[in-house]
């Protein structure tokens, strides 16, 4: 019987899209379909070896055995592990293809390890389109795994020039993590370019057409990257009856729950991501139709019609440092998460993975990727992104235009505080130490003496 070097197990959306690219390339691969529908439907589009029982796939084949599970993230993977588990010999390889959650993988890393199974823990992004045609792949777990067939999962992964968006990246949920943050790194570019948009129709009082237009050039420029390039072609779709079918589209956005747990880790690990924050909170936020239902009527403001001169080259200046704080506040998540959890994720190498294939894929990745090599500092205070103070300009006019004119966008604005943090040597919260002092006695540190201090600030009070 012929022995097969790779299965993949479980033929939805993305599964299917990744057995068919690595049949592609080459690797005989067997198949695995749950349902007799997914089965046939999918022996139905080729000549494909589609196994029934988890016992036949595994017998298929050969030593190590590899297995990519593309089954949905959470307890059907463990599911999926303990059937398979009494069928797989020592050393055999078992990869993760979903979105988990990075403590999912850790906690599965170590229980399989136990039991003498390589286990790892791969972010594939890409969407449906990437996965067969060259997804970016951020990889985690098991070294020896990855030395082992590391070179299936390159071969199928995007590449730029030679090098491949795929890469090893450090032990346990380092892999996940990098896919988590990639997308909280999404959501908050999603929410970008949505307030964006409202600044250009309410604030700027743009038509449709003439946004779609913006967009459409912007594609050309330096804010070149996969959003933008679907941005523009969302924008320029009509519905049945020649209208934009975007605007018949309900202002309530959903979630699976990456960028959440992007923003969960950005607290526990204490590193500032308002962008990431406004962003998610955002998805919240839209489902509170009721009140702001009741709001819009209730809530007033003198809103006043506001003008900004050369507004497409100040929208694409904003636009690039509003791409450039994004990446910077993920990358920054990486790099502490990094350290605590003991990864030693190769920085440069990280990022340099989402250049190609994935949904944050841009130009910019390009200059981030050489300044991260130059120094591991945040992004913000590197020369590779030229002046910009120019962007800074641009970006300050349009956020307090857009206050001005009165448009909900904060996640646009979360970006000027960025900004203006990053460049603030002394904070407030001096003051805020005394207030806690006042009445906590939290004690606070001196400026001019070491140690802790407390006064007792109301004395001669009553
Ligand atoms: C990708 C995407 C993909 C998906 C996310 C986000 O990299 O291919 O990030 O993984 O779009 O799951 O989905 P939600 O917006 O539903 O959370």
């Amino acid at each position: 019987m012929k022995e097969f070097e790779i299965a993949v197990y479980g033929l939805g959306v993305m599964g299917s899209s990744l057995a068919k690219n690595l049949i592609s390339k080459g690797f005989s691969t067997a198949l695995f379909g749950k349902s007799q529908e997914e089965r046939e439907s999918f022996q139905a589009q080729g000549k494909f070896t589609v196994f029934s029982t988890e016992k036949a796939l595994v017998n298929s084949l050969k030593r190590p055995r590899v297995i990519f599970l593309m089954v949905t993230a959470g307890n059907v993977v463990d599911f999926v592990i303990d059937s398979l588990l009494p069928l797989l010999d020592e050393g055999d390889i078992l990869i993760d293809g979903g979105n988990s959650h990075f403590k999912d993988t850790q906690r599965r890393c170590h229980g399989l390890l136990e039991k003498g199974i390589q286990f790892l823990g791969v972010g594939v992004s890409g969407g449906e389109k990437g996965a067969l045609t060259g997804p970016s792949m951020m990889v985690g777990g098991s070294k020896k795994a990855w030395d082992s067939c590391g070179y299936i999962l390159e071969r199928m992964a995007a590449r730029v020039g030679e090098e491949y968006c795929c890469s090893f990246l450090g032990k346990e949920g380092a892999g996940h993590y990098v896919k988590m943050v990639h997308n909280g790194i999404e959501y908050a570019m999603l929410q970008l370019i949505a307030d964006f948009y409202s600044f250009m129709k309410k604030g700027l009082g743009l038509s449709h057409q003439e946004i779609t237009e913006i967009f459409t050039r912007w594609k050309h420029t330096e804010l070149n990257s996969y959003l933008i390039d679907i941005t523009a072609a969302v924008l320029a779709k009509k519905d049945g009856d020649g209208e934009p079918l975007v605007e018949k589209i309900r202002d309530f956005a959903r979630q699976k729950g990456t960028g959440s747990w992007t923003l969960e880790e950005a607290i526990a690990r204490g590193v500032y991501a308002p962008t990431i924050s406004e962003a998610v909170f955002s998805r919240y936020f839209s489902q509170d139709t009721q009140l702001r239902k009741e709001g819009s009527q209730v809530l007033q403001v003198t809103i006043k019609p506001i003008t900004l001169e050369n507004y497409e080259k100040k929208l694409k200046d904003a636009f690039y440092l509003a791409m450039l704080v994004s990446y910077a506040q993920g990358i920054a998540l990486i790099q502490k998460a990094s350290a605590d959890y003991g990864w030693e994720i190769d920085l440069p190498l990280a990022v340099s993975l989402w250049r190609e294939g994935c949904i944050i894929r841009s130009e910019l990745l390009q200059d981030i990727t050489k300044a991260l090599k130059e120094s591991d500092k945040n992004i913000l205070l590197s020369q590779s992104f030229g002046d910009l103070g120019k962007r800074e300009q641009a970006l300050r006019q349009i956020s307090a235009k857009a206050i001005e004119a009165g448009v909900a966008v904060s996640t646009l604005l979360s970006v000027i505080s960025y900004y203006d943090s990053c460049r603030t040597e002394k904070m407030n919260v001096n003051l805020v130490q005394a207030l806690r002092d006042c009445f906590g006695a939290h004690t606070y540190e001196r400026t001019d003496r070491e140690g802790r201090f407390h006064t007792d600030w109301m004395e001669g009070e009553d």
